[in-house]
C-alpha cells in the first residue's frame, strides 16, 4: 500500500470509530491536513448521524461544507465527544508533534475541548522520540526576531516558513534540530516565551487513541495509563 492508501484506510477506521463513540446528533471536532481530508471525505457517508462539526482551519471548514456537513463555531458548542486529527509525529506515550499544515493553534483549541482525541496516522509518523520533524511555532509577526533568539538559546534552529500566514494572521517558525526527550517540559517552556501563540507539541493533552495504519491493517493503540 502507498501512503495515500494507508491514510485512506485509517480515515475509514476513524469514521467507524466515530460511528460507535459519538452519539447520534453529536458534534465532532475535525483536524487539518491530508489525513484529515481523507477522514472528511469518509465522514460524508455518515453525516446524517451528526449534527455537525467544528473545524480546526479554514481549509477544513471549506472541505466539510463542500460535503454538505454543517460547520459550527466552537463558541456555540457545549461538548465534543470526539476530535479526529493527524500528526507529523507521534511517540509511544501518544504525545504528538503537529502543525505541518500550520493549523496548530486552532487544532489545540478544538482538541482541548474534546473528550477523546483520536489521532489518525500512517506508520511513518510513529517515532521513539519527537523532533526529527521540525517543530512549528505560531508567532506574532512583531515577535519573530525575539522568538528566533529565544529558540537559538534553547539549541534549535528556527526557520521562517516563507510565504505562509496562518488563519489567525500570524507567522510560522519551523524549529529544526531539537531532540525532544521530555515533550511536556518543552511544551510548558515554549508556552512561556512571549510572542509564541502556540507550539506544535501536543503532549500535555496528547492523543487518547491512535489509529495507526501499516501494510497489515489499522491498529488501535490507547494512551498508556501513567
Ligand atoms: C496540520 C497538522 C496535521 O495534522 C499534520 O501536519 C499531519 O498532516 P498530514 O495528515 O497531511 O500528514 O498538524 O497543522
Amino acid at each position: 500500500m502507498n501512503q495515500d492508501q494507508l491514510k485512506q484506510a485509517v480515515a475509514r477506521a476513524a469514521c467507524e470509530y466515530v460511528a460507535v463513540k459519538a452519539p447520534t446528533g453529536a458534534i465532532i471536532g475535525v483536524g487539518t491536513g491530508s489525513t484529515a481530508n481523507f477522514f472528511i471525505d469518509e465522514l460524508a457517508a455518515i453525516k446524517h448521524r451528526l449534527d455537525g462539526a467544528v473545524a480546526s482551519s479554514e481549509a477544513t471548514k471549506r472541505r466539510l461544507e463542500g460535503h454538505g456537513i454543517r460547520v459550527l463555531d466552537l463558541n456555540d458548542v457545549d461538548a465534543l465527544p470526539v476530535y479526529v486529527d493527524g500528526a507529523d509525529e507521534i511517540d509511544h506515550g501518544l504525545a504528538m508533534l503537529k502543525g505541518g499544515g500550520g493549523a496548530l493553534t486552532r487544532e489545540k483549541i478544538v482538541a482541548a475541548m474534546a473528550e477523546i482525541f483520536v489521532c489518525v496516522c500512517d506508520q511513518s509518523k510513529w517515532v521513539q522520540t519527537l523532533g526529527k520533524f521540525p517543530l512549528p511555532l505560531e508567532v506574532i509577526p512583531m515577535a519573530r526576531a525575539q522568538v528566533t533568539r529565544a529558540l537559538l538559546q534553547l539549541g534549535g534552529q528556527p526557520r521562517l516558513r516563507e510565504g505562509f500566514i496562518t488563519d489567525n494572521g500570524n507567522l510560522i517558525l519551523d524549529v529544526h534540530g531539537l531532540t525532544i526527550s521530555d515533550p511536556v517540559a518543552l511544551e510548558n517552556r515554549l508556552d512561556h516565551i512571549v510572542g509564541i501563540v502556540s507550539n506544535g507539541l501536543f503532549a500535555r493533552r496528547g492523543a487518547d487513541v491512535l489509529l495507526l495504519a501499516d501494510a497489515d491493517g489499522v491498529k488501535t493503540i490507547s494512551r498508556p495509563v501513567t
